[in-house]
């Protein structure tokens, strides 16, 4: 297992001063952390679109402050060797900077080493809030799902020229806000490539093209597990959710038909149990384990 990257070295990680891209995926639970972790990714994020691939919702404006901190506590529970990174969900930054910076302390109170909040300009002075409570800050801005009724859904965002400069100003403002990283989410390849050559944070791109510092990919979508619908940006690098099925059919048909379980399979009834029960000639060898 590769040893975790702190926030500084993350912090510092610019492709164009020589390091290599950082890895980051999402993850939602302890077998999943240790997936990503065995892997050696640099950062775990517990996207909150834990509500759309795991809880079933359609989008994220579900999920609560106390949904998230589960999910953290699963993911630290693994111990990553990984800096975790926990969203913010809707309305957990919005309404005040106090309830901001008691709703990030719960999510590092969790396990998570730091949070990600979603937006630009308009959250500034709550990233000033919650940094001064010695938490670290990592933004999003492009397409910010958490915005998707203002956005008329999953779009790509800054197709115009002033809409890409917005977005090239709202990085510039979150770094001045002292974010250690940023995440950018559906833009075109320049416009990627346009906020990380702006700036002195790492830009971790999703459907921001290849410029970027790093990438980050959800979960399911990276292994096939969701099958239901794949963006343009998702690289699937598994079969998952055949796999399972495939596993799943298979169990179901082997007790359909006896094979399973095998004697092998079975916890044997050493001689005094036989004799005591009465069942003389049953085929025990007595080393089966307890519970
Ligand atoms: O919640 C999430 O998974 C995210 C990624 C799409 C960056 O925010």
């Amino acid at each position: 297992m590769t040893k975790r990257i702190a926030i500084p070295g993350i912090r510092s990680s610019k492709v164009r001063n020589g390091n290599d891209p950082l890895v980051m995926v999402t993850a939602y639970d302890a077998p999943s952390a240790r997936v990503a972790s065995e892997a050696g990714v640099d950062m775990i994020l517990v996207g909150d679109s834990v509500a759309m691939v795991v809880l079933g919702y359609d989008n994220t404006l579900q999920l609560t402050t106390e949904d998230m901190a589960y999910h953290v506590a699963s993911v630290a529970r693994a111990k990553p060797a990984a800096v975790i990174v926990a969203d913010m969900p809707w309305m957990s930054f919005h309404v005040s900077v106090e309830d901001t910076v008691r709703n990030a302390a719960k999510l590092v109170s969790a396990g998570a080493h730091c949070v990600k909040l979603e937006g630009g300009r308009k959250r500034l002075p709550m990233i000033d809030a919650v940094r001064s409570a010695e938490i670290p800050v990592m933004g999003h801005v492009g397409l910010t799902p958490q915005s998707i009724n203002v956005m008329g859904g999953f779009k790509v965002q800054a197709r115009q020229a002033a809409a890409a400069r917005s977005v090239v100003d709202a990085a510039k403002a979150l770094e001045g806000a002292g974010c250690f990283a940023l995440i950018v989410e559906a833009v075109p390849d320049v416009v990627g490539e346009m906020v990380t050559n702006a700036v002195d944070i790492p830009i971790i791109g999703i459907g921001a093209g290849p410029k970027c510092d790093g990438q980050v990919l959800v979960y399911h979508d990276l292994i096939g597990l969701e099958n239901r619908f794949k963006p343009k940006f998702v690289r699937r690098y598994g079969t998952a959710f055949e796999d399972q099925v495939q596993a799943l059919s298979h169990f179901a048909k082997d007790t359909r038909s006896g094979s399973f379980p095998s004697q092998e399979e079975s916890y044997a009834a050493n001689e005094e149990l036989t004799e005591a029960l009465g069942l003389y000639g049953s085929q025990g060898d007595g080393e089966g384990q307890d519970g």
